[in-house]
């Protein structure tokens, strides 16, 4: 058995200066365009990501719990794509595990030979997840890569000769545009092996009052989530937002697919942050984008895997089929 955490030197990110430094060039760049937006990866700080797991545990917020009814129904068919020889079983984004336990658990008991390598640009979320699995799975080979995901697969290239299956779940997709997604995952197959398998969740499109009811939820806990931006800006880069000037409005653009997520400022405010230098003028009613998260049709799917140079293998689904968990394999048939 052997359990680590490697931290890739390809990667600095994760340096809290530079972190922070970052972060304030980004909050920068988006208060000062005239559509004002704040990156939405900088939702997860510890207090974000402890909103968000609320947010999974909410009646009206069910793509988790479908995804998490997804695997466990089809769990059968995904050990299918394992192969019988040693397989990287690379997790990006893993967050607290919750999902991939259903898959280790069902793997390890068939005896599957793999290694589970989650992939992220967090030390602390790996290395929590690190102490939790180790005492659930004593046996597992577990390796965490402190690491972007793409230097990460880079190194496990280098590393090892064996086929990768990746995880990419809980429709983290849908918060990239359509065409970031596709730059995305197109980089994602140039960085994979011919036959390699990737498992992405997508959230479809359907009936528009459960969608709007699950990003407006009634407890509240989006907002906060939403809200926490506006805090973290004033723990970490010394910012002066009084959010109870803000609020959440969640809508939803049938056409493209995706439900937008917005502060408000309900007045005219001037708001200094001080880690910036600079004070940012609101008027009144003017929004401030906080995220997407894209809707699919069943078709958009398979498009973006043709387009990225996948081979869509398989859908597996909830029984209400409100999710998809899709299973594409890497197809280079040229390759040597
Ligand atoms: C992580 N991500 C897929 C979630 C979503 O649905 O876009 C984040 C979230 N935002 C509000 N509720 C959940």
């Amino acid at each position: 058995m052997t359990q680590s955490i490697l931290k890739l030197d390809s990667v600095d990110v994760s340096a809290l200066e530079s972190y922070r430094e970052k972060f304030a060039l980004d909050v920068l760049t988006g208060l000062s365009e005239p559509r004002k937006s704040i990156p939405s990866i900088y939702h997860y700080d510890a207090e974000g990501s402890k909103l968000f797991n609320k947010i999974t545990e909410l009646p009206e917020y069910y793509p988790t719990r479908c995804e998490i009814e997804t695997l466990k129904r089809n769990i059968a068919q995904i050990a299918g794509y394992m192969g019988s020889e040693t397989i990287n079983l690379i997790e990006f984004g893993p967050g607290d595990g919750g999902k991939t336990r259903i898959l280790v658990e069902y793997f390890l008991n068939k005896g599957l030979e793999f290694q589970y390598i989650p992939i992220d640009i967090s030390y602390s979320a790996l290395d929590d997840l690190h102490q939790r699995f180790k005492k659930s799975y004593p046996k597992l080979e577990l390796k965490g890569l402190v690491a972007d995901y793409f230097s990460g697969i880079k190194w496990l290239n280098n590393e090892y000769d064996r086929k990768n299956v990746v995880l990419f779940l809980g429709s983290n997709i849908g918060n990239f545009n359509r065409a970031k997604s596709k730059l995305f995952l197109h980089n994602l197959w140039n960085h994979l092996n011919d036959g390699d398998i990737v498992i992405i969740g997508f959230d479809l499109k359907k009936d528009i009052d459960l969608l709007l009811r699950a990003y407006n939820d009634s407890r509240g806990v989006t907002a906060d989530f939403n809200l926490n931006l506006l805090q973290r800006i004033n723990r970490e880069l010394a910012g002066e937002f009084d959010i109870s000037n803000f609020r959440f409005f969640a809508t939803y653009d049938v056409f493209s697919g995706a439900v937008e997520s917005y502060l408000v400022s309900i007045q005219k405010q001037e708001v200094i942050i001080g880690e910036i230098g600079k004070s940012f003028h609101f008027d009144p009613w003017e929004p401030i984008h906080t995220e997407y998260s894209y809707k699919y049709l069943e078709s958009d799917i398979l498009s973006l895997a043709k387009n990225t140079g996948f081979i869509l293998k398989e859908n597996l689904y909830d029984e209400k089929r409100y999710f998809v968990n899709s299973v594409w394999e890497v197809n280079k048939p040229h390759a040597s």
